[in-house]
């Protein structure tokens, strides 16, 4: 939801800070601007649209500096014009500042600008925290550093609401001013240069030493050192990190769409979530993270899981694994609903929030709200710096390594292995036997290699995505654990190329969803060979009664599917619990494929942002 990034050192900014922005730019694409400081005075350029629309517009009218800041915009307050493109400007026009989040008083903040005679140009939030800083600069009259800082620290006592921001002013060369609250923002340490970003994957080309900065905390950037301090004045202690990924990582190397490279990471990414954490000789799962005793966990009578989007369809699926594996009831809460609806929730509650960012906003709201009802609160992410990683109290990692398509694919995936892994340690604390256990664990290891066999099948479904690519209406549906998976097609299909869809138990077909069934609406089915094959056999049966096409997810060697559907997909066996983790895969490839199929832009679907930072 907004990407930021700034620069201060020896070289010029603009090939920094559009590299960057490219890199950000899954953040939220609707406007990108930039401001650097030359000589004196600040220039900006700005473009509705793509960062590509931005780039033509500076090779018309260039523009130079060794200190500059950037942004990339998904728009919240205000349209998608040019005047609402960040960077924003003060009353001098000698300030300028990008935002990432939500200034939730801005409008009374602005009436009181208005009536000291603040002219505004744009409908932005941004724009009052522009007006704020540079009225402290003028009113205190001290075109310092420390004058800059301090007039940053007098604004942002004023505003309620989230931000990641970098400033600069035109009287003050040679500083950059970050803070953060509830946004991220990111410094990196290079040698007589720095950076400032909403997110490290923007400049782990430059360097991978960076320091995280935490909410109220204020960082002045220069190019041979920084300050940190915070919102009410004090010194600020920090840590420098190392980014664990390369610039590579970030890179889309031979693949079309970050969308098609990471789905195809997935072999990759499904170890690493398993490295380390199975142990054959206890048969059991080790999750160190959770930072609990087998007594502690022992004690836990129910699990609420809760996320968004993607997010929430793997806490869904999750809910059938724990359920089968450990025998604890688990119940799923969408984070959006968690604060508003005051779950009951006993002493023994284990609650997990899931999600790849770590910043979605809602997620975080259901994590604070969970923390202060008391309950020990984990959580399971992708992005290790992030706010949700640093707040929970514990919990796993999902190592996957950047997801930059906007659309989830491997992180999902990565949350199932988690729950899983969960679900084996839970269970063989409880009623699963050591060979139990071990088998599990057999299974599992597995797994990598059934995912990249399913890989192999990509040209096949290539051909049944473009069999269907116009249809105007998909329906999705499966059994048990594959019911959520149903959801998640469904959503991917919706994001990735505008076609309605949606996901529903195979049994509720007849409760109202056949009256969708005709010769122009598809079904998808996710009919593996287990305990409810054949009530999704009886299913398809119904559709085809109605002349409705279908198109079935069964497993190698199945040859009833065939028989009754118009298009199959085979994937390898796997027990129950693991099925979702392979026939999700099939369903991502055809979303991906259809959206190809279609001129969609895949890994930037409109209207959508890969962090959803706002409520
Ligand atoms: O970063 P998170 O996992 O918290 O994100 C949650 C959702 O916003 C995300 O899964 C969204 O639904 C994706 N675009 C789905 O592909």
């Amino acid at each position: 939801m907004c990407g930021i990034v700034g620069y201060i050192g020896r070289a010029e900014a603009l090939p920094v800070l559009m590299d960057g922005l490219r890199r950000l730019e899954y953040r939220g694409y609707d406007s990108a601007g930039v401001a650097l400081l030359n000589g004196g005075s600040i220039e900006s350029r700005k473009a509705v649209g793509r960062i590509a629309n931005l780039a033509e517009a500076i090779q018309q009218n260039p523009v130079h500096g060794k200190t500059g800041i950037s942004h990339t915009r998904w728009a919240t307050h205000g349209g998608v014009t040019f005047e609402n493109a960040h960077p924003h400007s003060d009353q001098s026009g000698r300030l300028a500042l990008v935002h990432n989040g939500v200034i939730e008083n801005y409008q009374t903040l602005r009436e009181q600008l208005l009536a000291k005679g603040h002219q505004f140009k744009s409908q932005t939030d941004t724009e009052v925290l522009a007006h704020l800083v540079g009225e402290a600069v003028d009113g205190a009259g001290n075109r310092t550093k420390a004058g800059l800082v301090e007039a940053v620290r007098m604004a942002l006592r004023q505003v309620i609401g989230t931000y990641g921001i970098a400033v600069i002013h035109a009287d003050i060369p040679g500083v950059m001013v970050g803070a953060r609250r509830g946004s991220p923002l990111v410094l990196g340490i290079g040698r007589d240069e720095h950076f400032l970003a909403s997110d490290v994957s923007a400049i782990v080309a430059h360097t991978r030493e960076v320091v995280y900065l935490n909410d109220y905390e204020i960082v002045a950037v220069e190019a041979e050192r920084f300050d940190i301090s915070t919102v009410s004045g004090s010194g600020a202690d920090f840590q420098v990190s190392t980014v664990e990924f390369s610039a590579d990582a970030v890179d889309k190397g031979t693949f079309p769409h970050y969308m098609l490279k990471e789905i195809y990471e997935q072999p990759n990414s499904i170890r690493d979530a398993m490295r380390g954490r199975l142990s054959s000789e206890e048969a059991t799962a080790k999750l160190g993270g959770l930072e609990m005793t087998n007594a502690q966990l022992r004690a836990v009578d129910r699990i609420v899981l809760s996320g968004c989007g993607t997010a929430f369809h793997s806490a869904l699926t999750g809910e059938y694994i724990i359920e089968n594996l450990a025998h604890i009831p688990v119940e799923c809460e969408i984070a959006s609903e968690f604060r508003y609806r005051n779950l009951p929730m006993d002493r023994d509650t284990l609650v997990f929030v899931i999600s790849q960012s770590g910043e979605t906003a809602d997620t975080l709201a259901a994590l604070r709200e969970s923390q202060r009802k008391g309950h020990r609160t984990l959580g399971i992410c992708n992005n290790v710096a992030s706010t949700i990683a640093r707040e929970s109290d514990g919990g796993v990692y999902m190592h996957a390594g950047p997801e930059i398509g906007v659309a989830a694919t491997k992180s999902f995936t990565s949350q199932l292995v988690i729950l899983t892994l969960l679900g084996l340690l839970l269970g063989r604390i409880r009623h699963l036997s050591h060979a139990e256990g071990r088998t599990i664990i057999s299974e599992m290891e597995k797994l990598p290699d059934l995912v990249a066999k399913t890989l192999e099948l990509d040209a096949e479904i290539e051909k049944v995505a473009r069999k269907y690519a116009r249809a105007n209406n998909f329906l999705f549906m499966g059994r048990q654990a594959n019911y959520p998976i149903a959801m998640e097609g469904a959503l991917k299909l919706k994001e990735i190329s505008y076609i309605s869809a949606s996901g529903y138990p195979s049994a509720e077909l007849k409760h109202g969803v056949i009256a969708l069934v005709n010769e122009e609406t598809p079904s998808v089915f996710i009919a593996p060979q287990d305990a409810v094959f054949d009530k999704n056999v009886s299913n398809i049966e119904e559709v085809k009664a109605r002349k409705g096409p279908v198109i079935a997810i069964g497993t190698e060697g199945d040859t009833a599917l065939a028989k009754i559907c118009d298009d199959v997909i085979l994937i390898p066996h796997a027990p129950d619990y693991l099925t979702p983790i392979l026939s999700v895969i099939p369903l991502q490839l055809f979303s991906y494929h259809i959206g190809v199929a279609l001129g969609c832009d895949v890994d930037k679907p409109r209207n959508l942002a890969k962090s959803v930072t706002v409520e």
